[in-house]
């Protein structure tokens, strides 16, 4: 949510080019407006507009800029409308210090009278501006000192990066609760939220901790802390290639994405399966024996498709390991005074692992007294690096802002979990074990497979592509499914959709039921395949169109449903892996078809990091 990107270099690289193009990586945290700005002329020049970083790249090609260091910024909007004035770098009021941010200044109102009392003039309506304002407006020799002092009287999270006019080639950035990592390149240096805006050009990173204040020259780093004592930080090496973040002749990421699934699942399950064992290799869930024995109950927290994942993952993990699991919103459970308690192993997953509600939510779970176990696909987020183990999920970067191979993924990591625990508490015998390995082995095969379905499912997207409503249904672990089918749906194409479970649809919602409505129905041959089919008869009885995602090789839906499409028969616990596929392609076609632009959908951003 925001990008920000600064950069400061011993002058062999034009900063604006490179910000410009850090944009462009960045652009998918948010796109209502980017801007950008440099040290130069023995001041500060600044180009922003509402709009993409496209558009940006068109005014700075007809006002071009150039300099050694700058800051860059591309939007999602909190306080104040995405206006060309609400535009990041933010200034003072004499334009000597300019500002990007990632977060939500809470005091913003309060500071901000403050301030305009003491004689400042605002520009815009963000809560940025006061931060701007409040440097200018305190003490210190350097830039740096002026920003401590600064945040002193903040409330709210950041991800800060800070320029003044009267130290030309110094950024300083600041991290409380917004992801920021430095870049560390040769005579060049960088801050960024995320390495996709700066992988071009180093792979080695610093990831941020809350409270560092990092000051950035060409000559070199330092980081600091509030009460300026220096903090040492590794430097982490980023594992994935710059081909990973880039389209690759597809037409969206969200496509690449999805047929990236057979080599994603592949990769989640890379060198964990211990055939002769049957166990699950999890080395990096710090769990001994006795502390998986002493787990009386799981708690999963996460949002949206996380959250998805997760009702699939309850249903695996009861039935593996036998242990009760609760699924809860994060942003819910934190507010509700947790009552985790040591016996109670918290799961916190995470797609981006810096979700805000997450975190917050796995904090909550931890000052509660629970042990905190991480689900996560970035490597060295703040969710991975506060978790007290973890496991990753190896998926590579996900930029398509609807998440996808994220989904089958942490399904996959979940199952992995469950035998895992299964096996550690005596309850799985050897070659029940080793049949779920074998067929965990076989899904990246069986989802290569699903994936040649997509040209049925985009007849059937030019099919529905002007439905208004839809509604998916499903049961048992295909439930949660229908709610992430439902979920694609409504993000890319803007068609509503609801997902419920099949049973449930008879209490309400058939009401919405007529011939325009199209009802998709999960319904792989599993032991609540026949309750499904009467489900589907109701459905039918009232006229709705029934599109049927069941198993290869059924005969019995016949004319009881106008579309089915067949994915491969697995082991009933990890047929979401591949019944979510079709929903995915389902909703990319649809939304493609609309003219919906999918990478950017409306109102949305990747990486949720406020509450
Ligand atoms: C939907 C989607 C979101 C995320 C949610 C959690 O396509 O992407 O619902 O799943 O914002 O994000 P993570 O997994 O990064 O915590």
């Amino acid at each position: 949510m925001c990008g920000v990107i600064g950069y400061t270099g011993d002058g062999r690289r034009d900063a604006a080019a490179i910000l410009l193009r850090g944009l462009h990586r960045l652009e998918y945290r948010g796109y209502d407006s980017a801007g950008i700005a440099v040290h130069a002329d023995g001041g500060i020049v600044t180009r922003k507009l509402a709009g993409r970083v496209p558009d940006l790249q068109e005014l700075l090609a007809l006002q071009p800029l150039h300099g050694v260091s700058g800051i860059a910024h591309t939007r999602w909007a909190t306080h104040g409308a995405p206006t060309s004035r609400n535009a990041h770098p933010h200034m003072d009021c004499d334009e000597r210090i300019a500002v990007v941010h990632n977060g939500i200044i809470e005091n913003a109102d309060t500071l901000r009278r403050a301030l305009e009392g003491c004689g400042h003039t605002f520009r815009t309506d963000t809560d940025t501006e006061t931060l701007a304002h409040l440097i200018e407006d305190s003490p210190g020799e350097t830039v740096e000192a002026r920003v401590i002092a600064a945040l002193e009287h903040v409330v709210g999270t950041y991800g800060l990066a800070v320029m003044s006019a009267d130290e030309p080639g110094k950024i300083v950035a600041a991290r409380q609760g917004s992801p920021l990592l430095l870049g560390i390149g040769d005579g060049e240096y960088f801050v960024a939220s995320d390495a996709s805006a700066i992988i071009e050009y180093t792979r080695s990173v610093v990831h941020l901790d809350d409270g560092d204040i990092a000051v950035l020259t060409p000559q070199g780093y330092h980081i600091f802390d509030r009460e300026s004592h220096v903090q040492l930080r590794p430097v982490d090496d980023v594992t994935w290639d710059l081909e990973s973040i880039e389209l690759g002749g597809y037409s969206h990421f969200m496509q690449k994405e999805i047929f990236e699934q057979a080599d994603t699942v592949r990769s989640t399950l890379r060198g964990r399966l211990v055939f002769e064992e049957g166990v699950a290799r999890l080395n990096g869930l710090n769990l001994t024996p006795e502390d998986c024995d002493g787990i009386d109950r799981i708690t999963i927290v996460a949002c949206g498709t996380s959250w998805h994942s997760g009702l699939v993952g309850r249903q695996i993990i009861e039935s593996l390991a036998q242990i009760p699991v609760a699924v809860e919103y994060a942003s819910e459970y934190r507010y509700r005074r947790p009552l985790a308690a040591r016996n109670t192993l918290t799961i916190a997953i995470s797609q981006s692992g810096e979700t805000a509600d997450t975190l917050q939510a796995m904090r909550a779970a931890r000052a509660a007294g629970s042990r905190v176990v991480g689900i996560v696909n970035v490597v060295g987020s703040t969710i991975a690096r506060e978790s007290d183990g973890g496991i990753y999920l190896h998926a590579g970067p996900e930029i398509g802002v609807a998440s996808t191979k994220a989904f089958t993924s942490q399904i996959v990591t979940l199952a992995l979990l469950g035998v895992y625990l299964g096996h550690q508490r005596g309850l799985l015998p050897l070659a029940a074990r080793q049949e779920f390995l074998c067929r965990l082995a076989q899904l990246p095969t069986l989802v290569a497979r699903v994936l040649a379905l997509e040209p049925d499912v985009r007849r059937l997207a030019e099919e529905f592509v002007h439905a208004r409503n839809a509604l998916y249904l499903g049961r048992g672990v295909n439930f949660p499914v229908a709610l992430e089918g439902a979920l694609k749906l409504k993000e890319i194409s803007y068609i509503h959709a609801e997902g419920y479970p099949a049973a449930e649809m008879k209490h309400g919602p058939i009401a919405l039921i007529d011939e325009e409505m199209p009802v998709v129905f999960l319904a792989p041959h599993d032991e609540v395949y026949t309750k499904v089919v009467s489900n589907m008869q109701e459905v039918r009885a009232r006229g709705g169109r029934i599109i049927a995602i069941t198993t290869e090789g059924n005969g019995d839906l016949g004319t009881l449903v106008e579309h089915q499409l067949r994915v491969p028969a697995t082991a009933p616990l990890l047929s979401p892996v591949l019944t979510v596929i079709p929903l995915q392609l389902l909703a990319y076609h649809i939304a493609v078809l609309r003219g919906c632009d999918v990478d950017r959908p409306r109102n949305l951003a990747k990486s949720v990091t406020v509450e």
